[in-house]
């Protein structure tokens, strides 16, 4: 069997059996099998889920990094080798991820006498609720590693297609929970309470003031209500609603501003309508910021590797690799999947082909950054 062969061939075999973030077990023995059987070194980290190999000798390190965690998403592609587990799929395609890295590994083993170091290969548990990163850095597997790549694919751009950018790319995810708190009534007597409904539906509108008139327009926000609960009958006005989504940006100074403006605004409310309202923040992943001299090699390599590369835009989701480059530098890359639907849809099918060309890509990348440092 060909690398390519391989590669799609363990692809299917993980799209086959995806597992939720955290619960990758079946996946990590997978990962153990096919490493050990070539020949390739587990290092013994204590990890619930995720692998961590290396390939190489000597005092240097370049990591490499895939996720492998999937969706709670009932596949609809229609593919043979579709999601044998209900309501879970692989709809991100961390399975391509993976199988590319898995190609890398193989790739730089065959190398491994001319390596200038070593090669670290990460494969990352619970990418999707952004835990998986901190787990691995925790467990000591950045350690001694001077620099860190990785990819996720990117449906919108054709197979051959690479993009990346310098500074910052994917973004800070902030997700905020308002408790907006009045008094209950009968609905035929709204004077006798406090309309948390009311309230909330001005709150909301007032909101979309925040990105659009206090936040320059060159940068970079996203401002979404994404729930509103409250209330459970036609009769009864209820004593209080919730509002709930998220906030996006790339510069930490935005990130604050906003936060500050929704305060504000919330407090404002809050007094206008002598109501409570409690707004609660929980932290995403922060923003991916690459190294632009990384990201500059690894578009170079990616040229004479015959890649089409481009510059990428900014990107408003969010990406657990970005608490890698919190440690080390690196450079995070867009490589094309061309599927007809997007991301974390349920007929998401990405086209196999980009495969080994990017196993080829990273184990290249890895060997070329090794002679760099
Ligand atoms: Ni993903």
């Amino acid at each position: 069997m060909s690398l390519g062969q391989q590669l799609i061939a363990w692809r299917r075999e993980l799209h086959q059996h995806p597992e939720l973030s955290g619960e990758e077990v079946e996946t990590t023995a997978r990962l153990r099998q096919w490493l050990g059987d070539a020949g390739i070194k587990i290092l013994p980290y204590d990890l619930h889920t995720g692998v961590v190999a290396e390939v190489g000798e000597g005092d240097k390190r370049i990591a490499l990094r895939a996720d492998i965690d999937a969706l709670p998403i009932e596949e609809r592609s229609g593919v043979a080798f579709s999601s044998q587990r209900p309501g879970v799929m692989h709809a991100c395609g961390h399975d391509i991820h993976t199988s590319v890295i898995l190609g890398a590994a193989l790739e730089l083993k065959a190398r491994e006498a001319s390596l200038n170091g070593r090669v670290r290969i990460l494969f990352q548990p619970a990418e999707e609720n952004f835990g998986g990163a901190k787990s691995l850095v925790r467990a000591g597997a950045l350690r001694d590693v001077s620099a860190i790549f990785g990819m996720h694919n990117e449906p919108g751009l054709p197979v051959g297609s690479f993009a990346t950018r310098g500074g910052p790319f994917y973004a800070n995810v902030d997700r905020f929970v308002f408790r907006i708190t009045g008094k209950g009534a009968h609905a035929a007597r709204p004077h006798e309470g406090n309309d948390a409904i009311v309230l909330a539906s001005q709150l909301v509108t007032a909101l979309q003031s925040v990105a659009s008139r206090n936040v320059n327009t060159l940068d970079s926000v996203v401002l979404s209500v994404t729930r509103i609960t409250g209330g459970n009958t036609w009769n009864v006005l209820p004593e209080s609603v919730e509002l709930e989504g998220t906030l996006r940006t790339h510069r930490t100074d935005v990130q604050e501003k906003v936060k500050a403006r929704v305060s504000e605004i919330a407090a404002g409310f809050a007094s206008a309508f002598a109501a409570q309202i409690d707004i609660i923040w929980y932290a995403g992943p922060t923003a991916l910021v690459n190294d632009a001299n990384w990201a500059d090699f690894a578009t170079s390599v990616a040229r004479e590797s015959g890649f089409e590369t481009q510059h990428a835009e900014l990107h408003m989701g969010g990406e657990d690799f970005a608490v890698y480059l919190q440690h080390i530098p690196g450079a995070f890359v867009s490589i094309g999947s061309a599927s007809q639907y997007g991301l974390h849809h349920p007929a998401f099918n990405p086209d196999e082909a980009l495969i080994e060309p990017a196993a080829r890509y990273f184990a290249q990348l890895a060997e070329k950054a090794l002679n760099q440092l």
